[in-house]
């Protein structure tokens, strides 16, 4: 692109093709494959203007989530609620916000989107342009709140787009909603977002270093986030876990607490959302949520410490957040219905695309549903568990140490456990994992009953 001003200028490879994720129609660069609807794992990178089709759960969920707070009130008292990308790329996750979130609630929602890339920038806006929001009255205004920076910025769609360093323009102040999404790891913005959250906010971060999370880059992982980890079946939820107290440490230095909503490894990144308010008496408390996991004593599968001894030190992983990883409340909200009812193309969204060149068959349509039910698979039923203490169980695992190789099926097992009287439910992980409330002795005796 030559250099001029994002906002009039036409990205090299426009328009690109069309393409619906959610609700909400967008353009990918033509040298970029065509995604398939269940995408895992990164895919191969094409350029600037690339988009991650693998994140579409991410996005799909964090539509749902900042409806949830708009609609139930949980972040703050403010009539506006400002919501920064702070890494916006192409400007997607700002659309489908725009786009997606019901209309009564738009008002309420003020979108400033933010990269430093002019590729980045120019096709957001060229986006906005060609396939704009249906509504277009939504509040843009500089807050009143905390010291405004200036950005070079251009106001479309109900949408601010600016071009600045993710720091410099999370220092604008203020924000109820910031949302994290960097190529590799989140660390260098964490602090910048906490130090600018209004009283009350929220903070939805991406980190692709799963390696450094979860041990299997033991020097990164010591470096980046002082943790020890090691790579088996809870490498996953300690990485969620590590990302937590990472958050929880930052944000109680400058006298924030925080509580988590929710918390995901989705195939190639960690994904938590949490709350965070002022209160000097939480932030101390914070600590007190903060230990280590200590694997395999006297045959349960793990336990939490405030710190492991000498004789477990070589089981531990850790420092990590060791209380609930998800609001039960808030979670149990994040169901399949409401994800269709927000995020599933109706057929006027369908007809407007295809009349824009989306050329998709009745089986890509009944593709994209199944990938929104996906995108939420077992959250409802796990909001209870994760919410409150309970103990993971991976089945290829217990098969080997309890199983002498063969397993029950897993929702065979989670019936069994609920008729027992537990709660128990599948993960969304990609591992056949299961958790429940049930005790140790109770799992392992209504697993053996179920090989016989
Ligand atoms: C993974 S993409 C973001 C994806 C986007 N949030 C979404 O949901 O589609 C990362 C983006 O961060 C931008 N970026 C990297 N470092 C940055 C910084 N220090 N300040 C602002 N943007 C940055 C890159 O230009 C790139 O567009």
């Amino acid at each position: 692109m030559v250099e001029g001003d994002f906002f009039t200028d036409i990205p090299r490879d426009w328009p690109g093709n069309p393409w619906l994720e959610g609700r909400t129609l967008i353009r990918l660069p033509s040298a970029q494959e065509r995604p398939t609807h269940m995408p895992r794992g990164p895919a191969k990178r094409t350029g600037p203007g690339f988009l991650n089709p693998a994140m579409a759960p991410a996005r799909t969920r964090s539509v749902m989530l900042l409806t949830d707070a708009l609609e139930h009130g949980w972040v703050g008292k403010s009539p506006i609620i400002r919501a920064i990308d702070v890494m916006s790329a192409t400007g997607i996750r700002v659309r489908r916000w725009r786009n997606e979130i019901p209309g009564e609630l738009q008002s309420k929602l003020q979108i400033t989107a933010n990269d430093m890339d002019d590729f980045a920038l120019s096709w957001s806006v060229n986006s906005c342009k060609k396939h704009p929001a249906p509504i277009n009255q939504f509040p843009i205004s500089a807050s009143e709140e905390g010291p405004v920076i200036t950005s070079h910025h251009h106001d479309i769609d109900g949408i601010r787009f600016q071009k600045n360093d993710a720091r410099i323009a999370l220092f604008a102040g203020a924000w109820q909603w910031i949302d994290i999404d960097p190529f590799g790891s989140p660390i260098n913005f964490i602090d910048s977002a906490l130090q600018n959250l209004a009283r009350t906010g929220v903070m939805e971060v991406t980190a692709t270093d799963t390696a450094a999370l979860t041990g299997s880059s033991p020097t990164s992982g010591k470096r980046r986030y002082g943790s020890t980890g090691i790579t088996d079946e809870y490498q996953h939820d300690d990485a969620i876990r590590v990302l937590l107290a990472t958050i929880a440490t930052s944000a109680a230095k400058i006298d924030k607490a925080i509580t988590p909503i929710i918390g995901m490894f989705d195939g190639h990144h960690v994904r938590v959302t949490v709350l965070v308010k002022t209160s000097k008496n939480k932030a101390t408390q914070m600590r007190d949520k903060i230990g280590w996991r200590v694997r395999n004593e006297n045959g349960v599968p793990y336990k939490f410490v405030v710190h492991p001894n000498q004789d477990e030190i070589e089981r531990a992983t850790g420092p990590m957040w060791t209380a609930p990883i998800w609001d039960a409340e808030i979670a149990s909200r994040i169901t399949k219905e409401k994800a269709l009812e927000l995020c599933y193309p109706n057929t006027q969204d369908i007809e407007m695309s295809k009349e824009s060149g989306l050329t998709w068959t009745d089986e890509d349509i009944e593709y994209s549903r199944r990938e929104i039910e996906r995108t939420v698979r077992h959250i409802e039923t796990c909001a209870p568990l994760f919410g409150a203490e309970h103990t993971l169980y991976d089945l290829d695992m217990m098969s080997k140490k309890i199983g002498k190789g063969s397993a029950p099926k897993i929702q065979t097992l989670v019936e069994s456990l609920t008729k027992s009287g537990h709660l128990a439910s599948q993960t969304p992980t990609h591992r056949p994992m299961i958790v429940t409330n049930a005790s140790h002795e109770e799992f392992v005796k209504l697993f053996k009953q179920l090989i016989g």
